[in-house]
């Protein structure tokens, strides 16, 4: 069965307040681009072409005029809402249905990653037929995230959320490959003392199972979250940064379509013509006659 893909941008993005009073998180700009851009295109050089977007009932509409139906880029995307922001594990409740029993890789609409040689990372992810896949990250400030303990032979025993005293510097990231049956066990996983289902209580059934691989994200590779005003310009910052110095586009789902031959030079150039009075838009009509 061909994996799924789930962005979960849902969320109250308080810490971010009082930016996100009147807009979701996910849609705020990142340098040139919306937030989801970047989470949608990880997800697409992933090779996943039906893919749900989950947010809050009153983002969604922001959300379908920002991405609309996935036909431009030669992909299908549904919307599903989460009526309130209950915890992670809720996105497998909600997009049960939509997965209908396919397996899935669920990213966080507000998580970037950039490195090379992530494709092959999430291919390997995607070729582990059954369990799943997370990838751990080494942190400054491991206390903040779901935080992997490793036994003496390095293999991950237990996946933490938000402990006191971090048995590892190693963040489990926002990036899950979960096999079909993450719905079913979903329904197993109870509200924890914040009140939220767990993503971590999720993970440690199928750790329990010795069935999850704890993949390490070396230190080439940036994972970026954008939950706080300094990290979502220093995240700006980051792809200013990275494009003037390069010439290219990172998180670009018009240029990772185009790239996985899912949209022809002629589609990519209608979309070149919505953006050409500006950078990106004249950075995608060049594509196609690029030299590389
Ligand atoms: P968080 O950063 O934990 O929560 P938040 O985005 O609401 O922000 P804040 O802590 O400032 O209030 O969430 C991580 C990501 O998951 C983010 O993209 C929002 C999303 N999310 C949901 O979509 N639904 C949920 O129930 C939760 C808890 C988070």
């Amino acid at each position: 069965m061909q994996r799924k893909g789930i962005i979960l941008a849902g969320g109250t993005g308080t810490r971010l307040w009082p930016v996100t009073l009147g807009v979701s998180k996910q849609l705020l700009p990142i340098y040139d681009k919306p937030m989801v851009y970047y989470p949608l295109s990880v997800l697409m050089l992933a090779g996943l072409r039906e893919i749900a977007v989950i947010t809050t009932p009153h983002d969604q509409e922001q959300f379908r005029r920002t991405l609309g139906d996935g036909s431009q880029w030669g992909i299908r995307l549904s919307y599903i809402t989460q009526p309130s922001p209950d915890g992670l594990a809720q996105a497998y409740l909600l997009a049960e249905e939509f997965l209908a029993g396919a397996p899935s890789a669920m990213i966080l609409g507000d998580n970037l990653f950039f490195g090379h040689g992530l494709p092959e990372l999430m291919a390997a992810a995607d070729a582990r037929t059954v369990g799943g896949t997370v990838f751990g990250y080494h942190v400054a400030d491991p206390e903040r995230y779901g935080v992997v303990a490793f036994d003496a032979a390095g293999q991950a025993r237990e996946i933490i959320e938000k402990p006191a005293r971090p048995p590892s510097n190693h963040a489990v990231t926002g990036l899950y490959f979960l096999d079909g049956s993450a719905p079913a066990r979903a329904r197993r996983v109870t509200p924890s003392a914040r009140g939220e289902l767990e993503i971590v209580s999720l993970l440690g059934m199928y750790l329990a199972e010795g069935i999850l691989a704890v993949e390490r994200m070396g230190r080439g590779f940036a994972w970026l979250d954008t939950g706080t005003h300094a990290s979502l310009l220093d995240a700006g910052n980051f792809v200013h940064t990275l494009q003037s110095r390069q010439g290219l586009q990172t998180g670009s789902p018009d240029e990772v379509a185009w790239r996985q031959g899912w949209i022809d030079d002629a589609a990519l150039r209608e979309r070149a013509r919505i953006f050409a009075r500006n950078d990106y838009g004249r950075y995608l009509s060049a594509l196609p006659d690029s030299p590389g």
